[in-house]
């Protein structure tokens, strides 16, 4: 007797934008339980492959291959693109699926919109790092340089966990869309958002930075930006010098994923040798293996493991199947049976 052929269901960026809405205090314990999940091995998380092009080279394809046992029991692949000049298209940079795969038989069981749940567990993370960090949901005042997709995404998570904050300073090098985000936040209820005239004006006097832009060098020199030992959230990876990284206790997610492919912690190694400068990982300080200095800047520079679209697709995807949305492809493998 033979078992029955899966089903394949396809979720798209509508269906996937309905369950994040609402529930992001949800989406954010699902993250933090894949990090915990991935920090005890139950994972299998092998290096993402970057696909260049020698004509296009601010573009890229990457591959996030990856397992996570546990409660999640689920495999798959994000495939994701980023092709700046589709800005000038007036079409977002970033594309993606994820495809997820039945652990038991390998069969590929859904197909997912995966930009929206890339951007949604990378902000999650974010705001699970700085509320670890910071110990509490309260920022005197948040920075953020770079208002694109992934900042919209920090401010909605900041936003539905009750942060509190007493103001805003944004730096785009496109104020335009700088003076768009800050509209967004100001008619949502956000306190004194202001549109800075460069990236120090959003470190200046701000106990929470946020940095994600798509720069590919480092353009911030200076570790005075970091006089006042704020929490930056550089998940961008690629803004800060190896001298700001010295100035601050860095945190990352994997440390083998992390120090690589020119990232800013990469840079670091290159110049002093060693990875000695990376004092932990959000595991340790979520099991309390490690703890904040006093007083110190945290730069918190996450690669973003495929292991966390694994876990936010599949949550997504269960809620959805309970509700019987997406769309069945009926007979998807029956030729293949035949
Ligand atoms: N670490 C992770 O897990 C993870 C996951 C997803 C995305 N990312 C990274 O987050 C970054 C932002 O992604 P996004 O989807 O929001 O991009 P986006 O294209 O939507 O927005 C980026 C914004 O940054 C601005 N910008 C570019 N260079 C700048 C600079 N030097 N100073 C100030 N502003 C600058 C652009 O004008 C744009 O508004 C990307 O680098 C992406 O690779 C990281």
């Amino acid at each position: 007797m033979s078992a029955p052929l899966p089903n394949l269901l396809v979720l798209s960026g509508g269906d996937v934008a309905d369950q994040l809405e609402g529930n992001r205090a949800e989406c954010l314990d699902v993250v933090r339980r894949a990090y915990l999940a991935h920090d005890a091995g139950s994972s299998v998380n092998p290096q993402s492959a970057f696909l260049r092009f020698p004509h296009q080279p601010r573009s890229r394809i990457i591959s996030l291959p990856a397992y996570l046992g546990g409660e999640f029991d689920v495999a798959g692949i994000k495939w994701i693109a980023s092709f700046p000049a589709n800005r000038d298209r007036g079409i977002p940079r970033a594309s993606a699926v994820l495809v997820l795969n039945d652990a038991e038989t390998g069969y590929p069981f859904a197909c997912l919109e995966s930009s929206i749940i890339s951007a949604a567990r990378t902000a999650a993370s974010a705001v699970l790092a700085a509320e670890t960090i910071v110990g509490t949901r309260d920022a005197r005042r948040v920075g953020i340089i770079g208002t694109g997709l992934i900042a919209r995404q920090v401010w909605k998570f900041l936003r539905d966990l009750g942060w509190r904050t007493g103001g805003f300073r944004l730096f785009d090098l496109d104020r335009a869309a700088a003076d768009r985000f800050g509209a967004a936040l100001t008619e949502q209820g956000a306190p004194d958002v202001v549109t800075v005239d460069d990236a120090a004006g959003a470190f200046a006097d701000c106990d929470v930075v946020l940095l994600t832009t798509v720069a590919g060098e480092p353009h911030l020199h200076d570790p005075a930006l970091l006089a006042h030992a704020p929490v930056v959230l550089h998940l961008s990876l690629r803004d800060l010098s190896p001298e700001m990284i010295l100035a601050a206790h860095n945190i990352t997610d994997d440390v083998d994923h992390a120090v690589r492919e020119r990232t800013s912690l990469h840079l670091t190694e290159q110049r002093t040798g060693n990875r000695g400068f990376v004092h932990g990982t959000l595991a340790d300080l979520l099991t309390g293996r490690t703890a904040r200095p006093e007083g110190t800047p945290v730069i918190f520079s996450p690669f973003g493991l495929g292991v966390l679209d694994l876990a936010v697709g599949k949550w997504v995807h269960d809620r959805v199947t309970a509700q019987g949305g997406g769309t069945p492809v009926p007979g998807f493998y029956d030729a293949v049976a035949s």
